[in-house]
This record gives structure tokens, C-alpha cells and sequence, in this order.
């Protein structure tokens, strides 16, 4: 897993995990809770996913896509999922993470393991529209898209 992955993960307020029943009826949802488990895999939280988890259940092919909005870009994943419910042997380390941030008010009922097959960089059209532009003057146009401003002037 390469570090530009992680350090977006971490900068992403939400990822969307996208699932498909037997059919193929496509569902995505939106997670707060995921991070990365190792070299290789993503966890998200199920606090209250029942279609994602059914679905999972019966055809574990996900994707996950998550883009840090400030910076314009992210990433794409795809991969196999499991779950690991709350009650098995492995809950308290798989979930270590999510449960920290989740904190007590949000109680995770089982961690979504997304084993990653494949990434795919997510890019802005601004990227290939406007490549002389700095990461600082992307970041400033993102804030005033947004109508927002840093409580820090980030690294
Ligand atoms: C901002 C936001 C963050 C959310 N984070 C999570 C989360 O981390 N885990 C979770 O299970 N549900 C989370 N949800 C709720 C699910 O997205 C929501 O219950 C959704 O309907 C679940 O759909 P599903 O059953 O198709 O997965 C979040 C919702 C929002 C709006």
C-alpha cells in the first residue's frame, strides 16, 4: 500500500462503499468509520449498513472510493470483503482502530475487510485542466468552492 493511499484515507472525511446483491443491483453508501488494516486491506465500520452487509454476504466484489476534497484527488479501490462480527475472536484487533474513532456512542456491530485487489488514483479535471496550478492554490480554490477557511494553514 503506498503511503500517497494512506495519507489520503486519513485526510478523507468519508469513503462510499459500493456493493451489488445477486443480481447486480448496485448500492453505495457513505462511511465515516474506515481506515487501513496493514499493507493490504481497508476496514470500515458497520454501525448501521444492513444493505452493504447483506450484500456482502452474498457477493463480497466491493468497491470503495474516497477523495480528501480539500487537496481535489483520492482514490479508488477494489477488492474482495469479509466480516468479522463483533463476538469473534479477531473483532478487538481487526477493529482497534475504527473503535477508537468511533468512541462509545457509536457501536460497531462488525468491520467490513476489504482485501485490495486493485487501486486507481482519483484526480480532479483540474489536474490535467490546470496542471501549472500549486497544490496551495488548489487547496485555496477548494476552500473558496466550499465557503470555508483552515482553523490551520496546513503542511
Ligand atoms: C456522514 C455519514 C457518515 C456515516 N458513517 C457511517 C459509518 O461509518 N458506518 C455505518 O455503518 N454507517 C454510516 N453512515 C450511515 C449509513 O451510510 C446509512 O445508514 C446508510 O443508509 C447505510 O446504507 P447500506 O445499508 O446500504 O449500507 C453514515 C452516514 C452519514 C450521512
Amino acid at each position: 500500500m503506498s503511503e500517497a493511499l494512506r495519507a489520503d484515507v486519513s485526510a478523507s472525511v468519508l469513503c462510499w462503499l459500493a456493493t451489488a446483491d445477486a443480481e447486480g443491483h448496485p448500492n453505495v453508501s457513505p462511511k465515516e468509520m474506515f481506515t487501513t488494516l496493514g499493507d493490504d486491506s481497508l476496514v470500515i465500520a458497520d454501525i448501521a449498513s444492513p444493505r452493504s452487509v447483506a450484500n456482502i454476504r452474498i457477493n463480497p466484489r466491493v468497491c470503495v472510493s474516497f477523495v480528501d476534497v480539500f487537496r481535489q484527488r483520492g482514490f479508488k479501490v477494489e477488492g474482495k470483503a469479509s466480516l468479522v462480527e463483533q463476538g469473534h475472536p479477531s473483532f478487538e484487533t481487526v477493529a482497534a482502530d475504527l473503535l477508537q474513532m468511533a468512541g462509545p456512542d457509536f457501536p460497531i456491530r462488525a468491520v467490513i475487510v476489504v482485501a485490495i485487489d486493485k487501486v486507481s488514483r482519483i484526480w480532479a479535471p483540474s489536474y490535467r485542466l490546470f496542471p501549472e496550478r500549486s497544490l496551495e492554490e488548489r487547496m485555496q480554490a477548494a476552500y473558496d468552492t466550499y465557503g470555508v477557511e483552515p482553523k490551520a494553514k496546513p503542511e
